[in-house]
């Protein structure tokens, strides 16, 4: 690509955490399930904090009724701080302001009825305004060691259009995900020719599903506009992106490193072992308790 044809920056990054958490009852009856520990980190942060190190610099959170926690995590706690500096815990400080954005940078809007997440993108509209953008399904945690989000961006620069991350599951696992046809790879691009979501097993066009992190371009917006029900009844944003496809180019990064769905049990629990045991502080101490647990087992 020229440089007369530089993609436009991406400085955007819609969240949608308006979905109510139900397979997390009842701890998700008044948490946010986005706000649920990962170690000692909310499954959300994680992301936002990915995307700011990637160079994200607005966060529009697409949330929803009941999800106050998430907005007063990523604010002051004027009472916490200043206990927390009294005693001078100062590392506990640090943790408990390192989510907080710049003023302004932060922006929240609701969707207002649980319509499906093409519909919840489709109500940041107005904020996203005519630029590209990323968006985050922050129940899929990557694996922090792999930098997706990054080279996401990066391969956004080199070939502009859309840009999907993709990863191969298991052909039983097709039906709970969009799924991509793609053509032949280019290290770790791909481009994508085909979108269809929650396929039965014999109709998947791959096993490369879409893992929850989308470079979009702005007319997305005016398809999801128009975009009527497909799978489970609701908007979907895969139907409304094989629809751009007829017009704009998708490319696909395929990701080498490990993610962990937090939106499923056995996921979370998974993901909260896999970082526990990444961690210095407190790896080593975790170690033997799972070696404990599968001798007792
Ligand atoms: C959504 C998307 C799907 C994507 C998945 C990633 O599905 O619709 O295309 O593969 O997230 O986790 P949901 O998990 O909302 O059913």
């Amino acid at each position: 690509m020229s440089a007369s044809s530089r993609p436009r920056p991406l400085r955007k990054m819609v969240l949608p955490v308006a979905g109510l958490g139900t397979r997390f009852l009842p701890a998700t009856k008044a948490v946010p399930k986005e706000m649920l520990p990962v170690v000692d980190k909310p499954v959300i942060q994680y992301v936002v904090e990915e995307a700011v190190a990637a160079g994200i610099e607005q966060i529009i959170f697409v949330t929803g009724r009941g999800k106050g926690a998430l907005e007063d995590h990523f604010d002051h706690s004027f009472e916490l701080e200043s206990t927390l500096q009294s005693r001078n815990k100062t590392q506990a400080l640090t943790e408990v302001r390192a989510p907080i954005q710049a003023a302004g940078n932060v922006i929240y809007t609701r969707q207002q009825e649980p319509l499906g997440l093409g519909h919840a993108v489709w109500c940041a509209r107005h904020l996203v305004g005519d630029e590209p953008f990323l968006v985050a399904l922050p129940d899929v945690l990557t694996d922090p060691a792999a930098p997706c989000l990054a080279r996401l961006i990066e391969i956004y620069g080199e070939t502009g259009g859309n840009v999907l991350t993709l990863k191969e599951v298991p052909l039983e696992e097709v039906k709970k995900y969009g799924i991509a046809a793609t053509g032949a790879p280019r290290g770790d691009i791909v481009e994508i020719t085909g979108l269809v979501e929650k396929p039965d097993p014999e109709r998947a066009p791959s096993r490369l599903h879409v893992l929850g992190r989308y470079i979009l371009q702005p007319e997305i917006f005016g398809l999801l506009e128009t975009q009527t029900r497909g799978a489970g009844g609701e908007i979907q944003l895969t139907d409304a992106m094989a629809r751009l496809m007829e017009r704009q180019p998708f490319a696909g990064q395929v990701f080498e490193g490990g993610f962990w769905d937090c939106g499923d049990k056995i996921g979370y629990l998974h993901a909260n072992l896999a970082i526990g045991l990444s961690r210095g502080d407190i790896g080593p101490k975790l170690r033997p308790v799972l070696a404990q647990l599968q001798l007792e087992a």
